[in-house]
């Protein structure tokens, strides 16, 4: 932790209360005014800091943005090392490619608060209005790549633990949307670098909606609905822990290590589903009967279970 994070640090624990500036000082191992600094530097970072002489420092209010400065005091997880923030970017995912490319570690993420080019799955646009959080990990798993896409699914996993620290329980839909009430809260998009024999990078970015914007697509959820009294840095800060934690338990024990919980909130058991690729060519239609220890979704055809590792799922209505 910098000293600039552990004064916030300070003031966020003693927030509504002051503290002085000596007994800061004290704590740091710093002087007045080299807290004074600091503190000058949290103000211009978009935190509403009080000065009264003789009581000290209280933080009044803080920008209610999901940036490094507001979001890692609160990340509980260790696994989370680098953080990179930018209020707008193009794609959190295209600056992060860049980083993992150039060997940035494992545990870097890339936080926005608002997208010019945001991207989603199967080449589509992810409108990424201010109010969202953008983020996108750098993940190194020691995996083949085929076993790549049921990382997503513990990410969707982790996502909802999040939710669910906000008491806000979400559903899942194979490959990995989260969804309130069918309307998606969250979206997943994983981009992979990799050998025939090993897997170099996977940038994994998620998109979710906090705030609602001007336009919302009627298709969207947006958690601020449940949760008006949240802003976005606790929030990106339980997706990260959320998400650390899914993501250990699948290095080591692979989707099987959290299928019963992707299962408990899985939309799909039982519905008519019809499969198809990017470019819209039928895969498979049928029954949804399982999703496999792979991460693959099952699909009885009437003739035959098909375990499909990647598409999209249109539900059927008969
Ligand atoms: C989906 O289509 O459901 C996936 C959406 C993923 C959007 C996120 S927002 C952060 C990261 N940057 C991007 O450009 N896309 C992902």
């Amino acid at each position: 932790m910098s000293r600039r994070d552990e004064v916030l640090d300070a003031l966020l624990q003693s927030a509504p209360e002051c503290v002085s500036g000596e007994a800061l000082a004290g704590r740091l191992g710093v002087s007045r005014v080299a807290v004074a600094k600091h503190v000058a530097a949290l103000r211009k970072a978009g935190y509403e800091i009080e000065a009264s002489p003789g009581a000290g420092y209280r933080l009044v209010g803080t920008a209610d943005l999901p940036m490094p400065d507001q979001v890692r005091p609160l990340v509980e997880s260790d696994f989370w090392t680098r953080y990179v923030g930018v209020e707008e970017t193009g794609s959190t995912n295209d600056d992060a490619r860049i980083l993992a490319r150039a060997g940035a570690v494992e545990g870097t993420v890339v936080l926005a608060a608002r997208q010019k080019a945001g991207r989603g799955r199967l080449g589509r646009t992810w409108s990424s209005p201010e109010g969202g959080i953008y983020l996108s990990c750098i993940l190194r798993p020691k995996v083949p790549l085929p076993d790549v896409p049921s990382m997503g699914h513990a990410i969707a996993v982790g996502i909802a633990e999040a939710m669910h620290g906000f008491g806000v329980e979400v559903g899942l839909k194979w490959p990995n949307d989260v969804l309130i009430d069918g309307r998606k809260l969250a979206g997943i998009l994983l981009e992979t670098s990799a050998e025939t024999d090993c897997v170099n990078w996977v940038v994994a970015g998620v998109g979710t909606n906090v705030h609602r914007s001007s336009h919302p697509p009627e298709t969207a959820a947006f958690l601020s609905d449940s949760r008006p009294d949240l802003e976005r840095a606790p929030v990106a800060a339980a997706l990260l822990d959320g998400i650390a934690g899914a993501y250990e338990r699948w290095c080591k024990g692979g989707f099987a290590a959290i299928r019963e919980e992707y299962l408990s909130r899985f939309t799909l058991m039982g519905q008519e589903v019809a499969v198809s690729d990017a470019s819209g060519r039928l895969l498979a239609a049928g029954v949804v009967v399982d999703v496999d220890d792979a991460g693959r979704l099952c699909v009885d055809t009437g003739s035959d279970v098909v375990g499909l590792y990647a598409g999209e799922v249109t539900l059927r209505r008969s």
